[in-house]
């Protein structure tokens, strides 16, 4: 028995040159259909991939060169050889500069087809290994879609497999950006719970009194808007894993429940003297220091230690930059795809801004600066000039100062300014803001809180 040698689809109107070379293909042991026109061919290209597409140049409806055309922008990576006859070389080299592999002059002998196609092989293969190559690379440095090649990032990528299997309660801590929430889905869809929910809950958006609801659900009558019986996040996460983000901001009254349905695994919706067992799996993030919020009285140490029986620490972009060049042609390939554009790297002096800069939002800072770079750009490579100030070296600081010698204004007003400016860049993220200023939050809420009454005072 003879192992099929790869696929060839012939494209010829002409019946029985389209017969001769299926029957010679087939005969060499390659697994070779025909049909007789372009776009019979494009219909069975949608349906079926072929590694190789022979085709006739001069045909009825849709000529070779045409078919070469769609062919290669629909499919770049196929292999296509030409059929032309003696006389119409011309097309059949014009072929060859659109993405055609070869050509056959007509009439050709059995052994020189065969040559031709062997040919074609060997570049196929040799392409497929390439592919398999590049994907072995990209797997290593990256897992579940999360990338970083640095040492702190494949020590990440160790404790996501090592507590996947397990029902242990994670906490992953980080700056704001440095993709805490993407380990979160990892560990869950490494587990196996995977078929089960990931419910994520944001507890630093939602009021208290609803978080209570939300969370353990509530029965008709609870409270005023308690118009039916509800499921709490609990109860629907139940044989998989609920996500607990922003921990930190959890309200210090709701702590001791939480902390008591984590204990005895069951929960009692609000309203309701009725507790119902529950399976569930428990990771949490935050980008607070936990240990601080327990000293200060923020943070309950007895849920601390619950919730924290792993910790997962995701290093800030700045202490791994060996990971930029990567993320950063990651998410260019990702715009660029998005928006359609033509982009396929960035330029040197591009490269080493990134590399030098401190990114406090982390990679989604970065994620959000290649989106307005592919945006911007008008060449092939992203530049320096598609960067905004703050990246390409404080340009943003110095204007205001300049404005604000301009204008020969106070400390205190350039003061409210900057303030104003750095929460503008952090799109609004106190907390973001909070870390840029090196201040803890409390005081930039009281510094917010300052200006608004100077200004008032002022109107
Ligand atoms: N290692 C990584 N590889 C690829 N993309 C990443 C990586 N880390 C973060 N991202 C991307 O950066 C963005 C932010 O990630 P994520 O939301 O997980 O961060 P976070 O730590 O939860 O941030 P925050 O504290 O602000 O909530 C997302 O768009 C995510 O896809
Ligand atoms: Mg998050």
């Amino acid at each position: 028995m003879s192992e099929m040698k790869g696929s060839v689809l012939i494209v010829d109107d002409d019946r029985e040159m389209r017969k001769l070379i299926e029957e010679f293909l087939q005969e060499e042991g390659y697994d070779a259909e025909s049909v007789s026109s372009g776009d019979l061919a494009l219909n069975s290209l949608q349906l079926k991939r072929y590694d190789l597409l022979i085709t006739d140049l001069r045909m009825e409806g849709l000529s070779g060169l045409e078919l070469l055309k769609k062919v290669k922008s629909a499919y770049p990576q196929q292999t296509i050889i030409m059929i032309t006859a003696f006389g119409t070389v011309e097309s059949a080299i014009e072929a060859m500069k659109l993405g055609a592999l070869d050509y056959i002059i007509k009439p050709f002998k059995r052994g020189q087809l065969i040559v031709v196609v062997e040919k074609a092989f060997e570049q196929i293969r040799l392409q497929q290994e390439v592919n398999r190559l590049r994907e072995v690379v990209t797997k290593e440095y990256q897992f579940s879609k999360i990338i970083g090649k640095s040492k702190g990032m494949q020590a990440v990528f160790q404790l996501i497999k090592r507590v996947s299997d397990s029902t242990v309660n994670v906490l992953i801590t980080g700056e704001s950006g440095t993709g805490k929430e993407m380990v979160a889905r990892a560990i869950h869809y490494n587990s196996p719970r995977k078929e089960a929910p990931f419910i994520p809950i944001d507890c630093a958006s939602i009021p208290e009194m609803l978080l209570e609801s939300e969370l353990f659900g509530h029965v008709r009558g609870a409270f005023t808007d308690a118009r039916v019986d509800k499921k709490g996040m609990f109860e629907e996460a139940s044989g998989g894993t609920l996500f607990l983000d922003e921990i930190g901001e959890m309200p210090l009254g709701l702590q001791p429940k939480l902390l008591r349905v984590i204990q005895e695994k069951t929960v009692r919706r609000v309203g309701s003297t009725k507790t119902s067992p529950i399976d569930i799996r428990i990771i949490s993030a935050t980008n607070l220091d936990l240990i601080e919020e327990v000293q200060g009285k923020r943070f309950r140490d007895d849920l601390f230690y619950r919730v924290n029986v792993l910790q997962i620490d995701l290093p800030p972009l700045r202490n791994r930059r060996e990971d930029i060049p990567l993320l950063a042609g990651h998410f260019l390939k990702k715009y660029a795809g998005l928006q359609n554009k033509a982009i396929s790297g960035l330029t040197e002096s591009a490269m080493k801004i990134l590399m030098k800069y401190g990114w406090p939002g982390n990679v989604r800072e970065l994620e959000n600066i290649i989106e307005r770079g592919v945006t911007l750009s008008q060449r092939e490579k992203i530049s320096a000039k598609d960067f905004p100030p703050v990246i390409t070296g404080g340009q943003g600081d110095q204007l205001l100062i300049e404005q604000a010698l301009a204008r020969m204004s106070s400390l205190a007003e350039v003061e409210r300014e900057y303030v104003h400016r750095i929460l503008q860049l952090a799109g609004g993220n106190k907390m973001k803001a909070a870390k840029i200023l090196q201040i803890d939050r409390h005081t930039l809420y009281k510094k917010l809180e300052d200006f608004r009454k100077q200004q008032e005072a002022s109107s």
